[in-house]
This record gives C-alpha cells, sequence and structure tokens, in this order.
C-alpha cells in the first residue's frame, strides 16, 4: 500500500537524506575532532542490498522523490555508484544527488554520471590551502578543487558548492568564495554553522550568522532577492550583481525553516531520524534483517515520522544537540 511520510503539523517528506558511511578523509572542525570517531561497526553498517530495499520502498511506497547521499564522505563507500545505477535503473524520475568533499571525484565522476547521477553539493569552505588544512585538518586543497571541476567536466550540473563560515578561521574568505563559485559557474550556497560537531566548539554568540554573511557579501556586490519562491529549499537566495548568478544563504540558526521541512534521514546504520536535531532515532535495519514485510517497514517508516517535533529549537537556550555528531548523521 502507498502512503506518505506526513507529520502532525501537517509536512509531508519527500526528499530523502541517506548516510552511506560515516567514516571521512577530512576532520572539518565543525564536524568531526581531531583523531577521528568511534566508527560504526561493519557489522551494524546496512550492506548495499539492504540499502537499495530500503531506497526502493521509500519511492515505492513512501512517496520519496528526491534522494541524497551524504556521508561521513560517499564517495568512501565501495557500492555508491551500484546503489545510484539501481536508482536510476528502476526510478528515473528520481532525483539524485551527492554531498561530497569531492576528494577522488576526479577518478569517480564519469562512472557516477554514468550510473545516473545528476547533480552535486561539494563542501567547500576555504580557497586558501592553509586555511583548509587548519579548518579540514588536512593539506587536501587540491584534491578538492581537482575533484569539482571533474565533476563540472563529467556534466554534473549544477555543481553546488556548500561552506561552512567559523569566526576567526575562514569568515573574512565570503567574497573569495563567490569570485570563485562565479567564475567557475558553481552555485554558492553558504550554511549557518551548527551545534552538530562532534567536540562543542560552536557558540551561539560567535557564530556567523546569515545577516553577517549578508552585510560581508553586500560590501563587495550587488544583492538583490531572487524572486522564485522558497519554497522548501531552505536557501535564500540573491542575484549577484543582477545575476543570473546567484548565491544562497541557508539560516538554519537564526531563519529556521523547519515549518517547511520535507526532509527525512536513514544512517549508514539504518536508523530513521526525523530531523537532523532529533534526540531519538527509528531502528529500520534490525526490522529488515528480523524479516519484516515491506509493509511493515513502510509503517515503523511512517510513524517514526509522524513523530516529528515542530523545529529544531537550536536558538532557544534549552536546545540539546543529538547525540551523534554531524558525520555520523549526513548532511
Ligand atoms: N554546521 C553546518 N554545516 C555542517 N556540515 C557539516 N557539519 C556542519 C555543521 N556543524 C555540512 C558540510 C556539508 C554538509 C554535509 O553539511 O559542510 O556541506
Ligand atoms: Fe568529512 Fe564533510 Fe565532516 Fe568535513 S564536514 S569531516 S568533509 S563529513
Amino acid at each position: 500500500m502507498r502512503k506518505q511520510l506526513i507529520d502532525r503539523y501537517g509536512r509531508v517528506a519527500r526528499d530523502l537524506r541517506v548516510s552511506l558511511t560515516d567514516k571521512c578523509n577530512l576532520r572539518c572542525q565543525y564536524c568531526m575532532p581531531a583523531d577521528g570517531l568511534h566508527w560504526i561497526p561493519k557489522p551494524e553498517i546496512l550492506t548495499d542490498d539492504e540499502v537499495k530495499h530500503l531506497l526502493n520502498l521509500a519511492v515505492d511506497r513512501l512517496g520519496i522523490n528526491q534522494i541524497r547521499f551524504t556521508g561521513g564522505e560517499p564517495l568512501l563507500r565501495p557500492g555508491l555508484t551500484s546503489i545510484i545505477a539501481d536508482m536510476a535503473e528502476r526510478h528515473p524520475t528520481v532525483e539524485m544527488s551527492l554531498t561530497t568533499n569531492a576528494i577522488g571525484l576526479d577518478k569517480t565522476a564519469p562512472a557516477l554520471v554514468e550510473a545516473g547521477l545528476k547533480r552535486i553539493n561539494v563542501s567547500l569552505d576555504t580557497v586558501d590551502r592553509d586555511t583548509f588544512t587548519k579548518l579540514a585538518r588536512r593539506d587536501r586543497l587540491q584534491d578538492t578543487l581537482t575533484g569539482i571541476h571533474a565533476a563540472a567536466e563529467a556534466g554534473l550540473d549544477p555543481v553546488k558548492i556548500n561552506t561552512v563560515l567559523m569566526p576567526d578561521i575562514n569568515d573574512a574568505e565570503a567574497p573569495d568564495l563567490l569570485r570563485f563559485a562565479l567564475h567557475h559557474g558553481y552555485e554558492l550556497r553558504f550554511i549557518e554553522q551548527m551545534p552538530l560537531d562532534a567536540d562543542g566548539i560552536w557558540k551561539r554568540d560567535t557564530m556567523i550568522t546569515a545577516a553577517d554573511i549578508l552585510n560581508r557579501l553586500q560590501q563587495e556586490f550587488d544583492l538583490t532577492p531572487a524572486t522564485e519562491p522558497r519554497g522548501s529549499a531552505p536557501a535564500e537566495k540573491w542575484l549577484v550583481n543582477g545575476g543570473p548568478a546567484t548565491v544562497g544563504i541557508i539560516g538554519t540558526v537564526t531563519r529556521p525553516f523547519c515549518g517547511d521541512c520535507d526532509r527525512t534521514r536513514l544512517t549508514a546504520d539504518g536508523q530513521i531520524r526525523n530531523c537532523l536535531f532529533a534526540q531519538g532515532e527509528t531502528d529500520l535495519r534490525d526490522a529488515l534483517r528480523a524479516g519484516h514485510t515491506d509493509d511493515e517497514l513502510a509503517d515503523i517508516w511512517a510513524q517514526a515520522m509522524w513523530g516529528k517535533a515542530a523545529g529544531a529549537g537550536i536558538d532557544d537556550p534549552s536546545f540539546l544537540k543529538p547525540a551523534r555528531p554531524m558525520s555520523a548523521i549526513g548532511g
């Protein structure tokens, strides 16, 4: 039977973010501690076949029409191409995207395109080598840049760039990043830093807000609100110097868009999260492995979404960080 992932507030989830691994080859300060984390043990990670099964179920029975693959770093998952190919074959109208740091993408982009991937979101927080090494704790700016350009060359379009600005690390670089994106025809979006890092370094009073970013960019660019409605897309978009290029600013903390949220999440170990910031999870993996039918699995997923909270409440003093860090939830 076909259902929808609807919650008590009438929101319908159609966008599934699926984390394919909690591992990563970078250690971005806003995400992971320097020494990494205790990785999820392999037997707990969904197999490629299990991922395919659950993705098909989400599309066939739960009305999902967009799938974003995340991590950790999804390119580290050997089965990525096969998972994408399987989806594209069975569900050609489902939009698929990948959120990646682009390291190694020069080698895999053509195969990903061949498999059916159309677009990509790359995390890039700086175009300065020293700043990259400090922020991501790895000297790999060049690998990331090579990967981004290879993605564009392989035909992934649009290439979106996600940037998180951190106080006193890369916050002065916003205009440089926009110039970089404009020059190459990439779509840049700034994302407010969220309290999801494993080290707890996020501070409400020093975080770089959407308003700060806008102010800084307006010193060097002419920004006018883009007319298209924002809908459930969290980015507020601005035309740069009259357009057609745009820049987006995602104010998750100071301008929350929870009322329009259309997401559901599946972690690499098969847990449903109804919100990035949810305190609880629902185990779909054990239900799948125990042999529950697709109808039963769909019911479990629908129930998990029904309990979604009205908002994440990050700007509320009582806000509690989720137990999992970002790298194990997926962006
Ligand atoms: N705040 C905001 N964005 C984050 N990301 C990872 N951790 C955080 C955080 N604490 C972003 C990455 C990537 C996406 C998966 O999520 O930069 O673009
Ligand atoms: Fe890796 Fe992305 Fe986390 Fe950076 S933000 S450590 S690239 S998962």
